[in-house]
């Protein structure tokens, strides 16, 4: 996890020439999405999670985001794995699939995590059934990006560098 600036007043030499940090990025997804590809695919599409985390995790390369993934069906072991992140990374992106209409546990560990976090959903869920409609995320991340697929995470996991530092200039 990159440090805040850590009060650097003068650049050492080449510091122009410098890379960003590397930012860490957790990606979580919920109960369900182990069955991309196989799972209402004109929902969903036909990429299967193996291969949506492989992607993001070369894209993070490109752009200096070191990314870890996880997934769970199970609300509990979700809440342990954005616990076990605090302190350890910079941003959070996370698809709650059906936790995310319903999961204040989820929540809770995300307000306790304190980072920049992106809510993702494969299908925009306003085109759908009214109980997908309520998130209980909705208004504590600092975005919410839908409706695109697969390509949901990648717009979202672009957005990290961006988000992470404007968090920084904010706490100044
Ligand atoms: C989802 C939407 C949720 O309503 C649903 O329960 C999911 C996936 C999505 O990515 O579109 O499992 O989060």
């Amino acid at each position: 996890m990159v440090k805040r600036s850590a009060g650097r007043t003068s650049k050492p030499a080449g510091a122009d020439t410098e890379r960003p940090p590397t930012l860490s990025v957790l990606v979580i997804h919920g109960p369900n999405l182990n069955l991309l590809g196989e799972r209402e695919p004109g929902i969903y599409g036909r990429t299967r999670l193996p291969d949506i985390d492989r992607g993001l995790k070369e894209l993070g390369r490109e752009l200096g985001l070191e990314v870890e993934t996880f997934q769970s069906n199970g609300e509990g072991e979700i809440v342990s794995r954005i616990q076990q992140a605090r302190g350890r990374v910079d941003a959070l992106l996370i698809n709650p699939a059906a936790y995310t209409h319903t999961s204040v546990a989820i929540r809770d560990a995300i307000i306790a995590l304190d980072v920049p976090t992106v809510e993702v959903h494969l299908s925009n869920v306003y085109r759908r059934e009214p109980m997908r409609h309520r998130s209980t995320i909705a208004d504590i991340v600092a975005g919410r990006i839908m409706g695109f697929g697969a390509e949901s995470y990648v717009l979202a996991l672009r957005s990290v560098r961006g988000l992470v530092e404007s968090s920084h200039a904010k706490q100044g």
